[in-house]
């Protein structure tokens, strides 16, 4: 099978044609980043963006950072705690409309970042998440680092259905915040859920039951995919790097223990033609009111809901981003609000 190939397939994930070509790409010989996405679950790609602009993109979401005004210095590392940065769930940002800032749409719109998508599913015609970054503040003494091994794909949902990405920012290497993940956990998905599988339950609860797309792994799931040979391997990415992993890849956050700030923009595309019709139109409203979704962009769409203190919305929330993003065509028809 050629890539030229892949590249006539626009149909939806019912499509058995589709099901049966990603069933058979680890097997395929692609000659490019797919190669490596197939066979381990996730790929990195060098330089989608030169590191000078991806410098530019960190000073931009470090400025965000700052808009809060809570008294963050980022010369001082002893203002680097909750007391003085807005909430955040383990680092990243899903609130405050950050999702939607223009830097955030800047980004979707690179297009050695779309190319990377287009080449995955066949077609041009995307639909984007509305998610948010990880700015990860490494010498933090309020916070620990708590391992939390999960996949993003729900077990109902067989095969390649999503594949979550990053831009990545700034440097991360051994000892820097980045992604550990189960190196060839995606492809053994479906065996690992063939039997039933009881999530971890973290102290606080665990998701709700309609949440779809989260499973949360024991120790003793570890230890299956290990004996299937898998590893736990830590990504190396540098500034101006995409990282891309199957949602079905067991995977989650490492703590920054060097001297970087973890900078990443979480990125994902899928197929227009994935997505029902009123998944879209809710898609599109969320688009207008400056709201996040997960990475899922076609389907589960669930919003983040504003930031409420005891009751009450957090005065630090917004309704709208710092700096709007420009309604191009190609950003409205990425959004669902305007057709392909
Ligand atoms: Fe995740």
């Amino acid at each position: 099978m050629s890539a030229t190939q892949i590249q006539t397939y626009t149909t939806t994930k019912e499509d058995p044609g589709l099901l049966k070509l990603y069933q058979n790409a680890a097997a395929t010989q692609f000659g490019d980043w797919r190669d490596d996405f197939f066979k381990n679950g996730y790929a990195v790609i060098k330089n989608v963006i030169m590191p000078e602009k991806a410098k530019s993109y960190q000073d931009r979401a470090l400025d965000w950072l700052l808009s809060f005004d809570l008294g963050l210095d980022l010369k001082d590392t002893s203002t680097w705690n909750q007391k003085h940065l807005p909430k955040s769930f383990k680092s990243m940002y899903h609130s405050y409309c950050s999702g939607h800032e223009k830097f955030m749409w800047d980004a979707r719109t690179e297009p050695g970042i779309l190319k990377i998508y287009e080449d995955l599913w066949g077609t041009k015609e995307l639909v984007v998440s509305f998610d948010g970054f990880n700015i990860g503040l490494p010498k933090r003494t309020d916070v620990e680092g708590t391992p939390w091994p999960h996949c993003d794909q729900a077990p109902s949902r067989k095969g390649l259905a999503c594949a979550q990405g990053f831009l990545n920012l700034a440097p991360s290497g051994p000892k820097d915040g980045g992604l550990l993940l189960m190196k060839g956990s995606a492809p053994l998905f479906e065996e690992f859920f063939s039997e039933p599988r009881e999530m971890f339950t973290p102290p606080g609860g665990g998701p709700p039951k309609d949440f779809l797309d989260l499973f949360l792994f024991k120790q003793e799931h570890l230890d299956w995919f290990r004996d299937r040979g898998c590893e736990l391997i830590k990504v190396d990415c540098g500034p101006g790097d995409f990282v891309i992993w199957d949602s079905r890849t067991m995977h989650y956050a490492a703590f920054p223990e060097g001297e970087e700030i973890r900078t990443v923009f979480y990125i994902c595309y899928t197929p227009r033609a994935f997505g029902e019709q009123e998944q879209m139109d809710l898609k599109a409203r969320l688009f207008e009111t400056y709201r996040g979704t997960t990475h899922w962009p076609h389907c589960n769409i669930r919003t983040s809901e504003p930031l409420m203190v005891d009751g009450k919305l957090d005065p630090m929330e917004r309704l709208e981003p710092l700096e709007k993003p420009e309604r191009t065509d190609l950003i409205l028809k990425l959004a669902a609000v305007k057709a392909w």
